[in-house]
């Protein structure tokens, strides 16, 4: 079956909502947990698919988590025990960071697992974490063409490494670093743009000697995991559909309270502001290491703006939702640099230049990104979603400014990051009918 949405929508956004956890954390705190020595506990952990994929991964390597509610484990680690090797593979649905992530996780780490995914992940290049990973000593085999499956064999004797990444990629450099745990001698990450450090800061709240600083970190390698308390900020990535919406829509007050602002990760609240939205961050806090606060934004006519250079990695996965602010906007927005977004759970550039050009707005394709003329309006129309829920977001708040129904196909993944989405945007005032169709 595939899920359908139909989408109407035009009310102003008001009132204090709260979105799910963060996917990056969430998957983090699973995996540290996993291997720290004691009991690690997790509150607002994302009960989303992907990280019940990296959960139910942990379980079969043999750590025991706990689900204490939908939000909250309780997770005894291996400490110095060895893991296990997993009888089957480990299916790990559409999460590209956990597939990356447990690459550079169990490499040395003397186990025999393999690695699958749904046929988007299935899709997607290994090949940038599985070349450093083979120059430290692992040997991870995949398919001629760099993809999952994958089969991780026993390994324990890895070499540190000082690894310039040809991509910015949190993932990729998460996957050395955590190689480099087990590796012998010092393990170094340089990358061509800073990109969301969340692996580096837990690791510092589970008592890893880790240095970082810039677009450099350096951990050294034999260092085991002490287990923590993770208290998960609410995911900025969720938030900022809710966001867009209510920036784009006159009349609107919406706050997203205790969301995660870390500077490494803040790009939309960056290009937001570029474009002339007002956006006020209240109860700034800092949560085992990583910023939250409350996000308030107010509606107003935004302005076309330019997103290039780091601004690209520090906002890749709101790079949809921006699209449709963009749309939204005075003038024209360009986007360059962001051929990134072309690997991720789908074709995004592809996906929204062809979204957008079916609802009516001028998009020019460029190789490595588009230029969009914003537009008062524009109609509804049937988007493809190709099964990736940033897609299906964000033509679900593009239905704020349509003046006939959105209907967007294949929205079922949305669960990956957002549950609860539809319930939300209902909240707030959206007609969004569900329709489960034979696929
Ligand atoms: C993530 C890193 C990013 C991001 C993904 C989550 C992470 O991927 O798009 O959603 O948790 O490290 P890349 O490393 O491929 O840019």
């Amino acid at each position: 079956m595939r899920l359908d949405w139909t989408v109407k929508a035009g009310e102003p956004l008001n009132g204090v909502v709260d979105v799910p956890g963060d996917k990056s954390i969430s998957h983090r705190a699973l995996m540290f947990g996993a291997l720290a020595d004691g009991t690690t506990t997790v509150e607002y952990f994302l009960d989303g698919e992907d990280c019940l994929a990296t959960l139910r991964a942990v379980e079969s390597l043999g750590a025991t988590v706990h689900r204490v509610s939908e939000t909250e484990l309780r997770i005894e680690g291996l400490g110095g025990a060895p893991l296990k090797s997993p009888e089957g593979a480990l299916d790990l649905g559409n999460s590209g960071t956990s597939m990356r992530l447990f690459c550079g996780l169990l490499a040395g780490r003397n186990v025999h697992v393999t690695l699958t995914g749904d046929s988007s992940l299935s899709r997607r290049p290994m090949r940038r974490v599985l070349d450093p990973l083979a120059e430290m000593g692992a040997e991870i085999s995949a398919t001629d063409k760099g993809t999952a499956p994958l089969e991780i064999h026993p390994t324990t004797r890895m070499r540190g490494l000082q690894y310039t990444l040809p991509m910015a990629s949190a993932q990729v450099k998460s996957a050395v670093l955590l190689a480099g745990l087990t590796a012998e001698g010092e393990t170094t990450t340089i990358e061509p743009a800073p990109t969301r450090d969340h692996t580096e800061r837990m690791l510092q709240a589970f008592g890893v000697d880790l240095e970082y600083a810039g677009r450099r970190a350096t951990v050294k390698g034999g260092q085991t995991l002490k287990a923590t308390h993770i208290s998960v900020p609410a995911d900025l990535s969720s938030a900022a559909f809710l966001l867009v919406a209510a920036a784009i829509t006159p009349g609107s007050e919406l706050t997203v309270r205790r969301v995660g602002t870390n500077p490494t990760r803040d790009g939309v609240l960056r290009v937001l502001r570029n474009m002339g939205a007002s956006i006020e961050l209240l109860n700034v806090d800092l949560l085992g290491g990583e910023p939250v606060a409350d996000v308030r934004v107010r509606g107003s006519q935004l302005k076309g703006t330019e997103i290039s250079g780091s601004l690209v990695a520090l906002g890749i996965d709101e790079i949809p939702a921006l699209c449709i602010a963009a749309a939204a906007a005075e003038g024209e927005t360009r986007i360059c640099g962001a051929e990134e977004l072309k690997v991720k759970e789908s074709d995004r550039l592809g996906a929204m230049i062809r979204g957008l050009q079916a609802i009516g707005v001028p998009v020019e394709e460029r190789p490595d990104g588009m230029v969009i003329q914003g537009q008062k309006s524009w109609t509804g129309a049937v988007i493809d979603a190709h099964g990736d829920h940033r897609i299906s977001m964000s033509f679900a708040i593009a239905a704020l400014r349509a003046s006939t129904p959105m209907e967007i196909r294949d929205c079922a993944n949305v669960a990956t990051s957002f549950p609860g989405f539809a319930a939300l945007v209902r909240q707030l005032g959206f007609d969004l009918q569900e329709t489960e169709v034979p696929a």
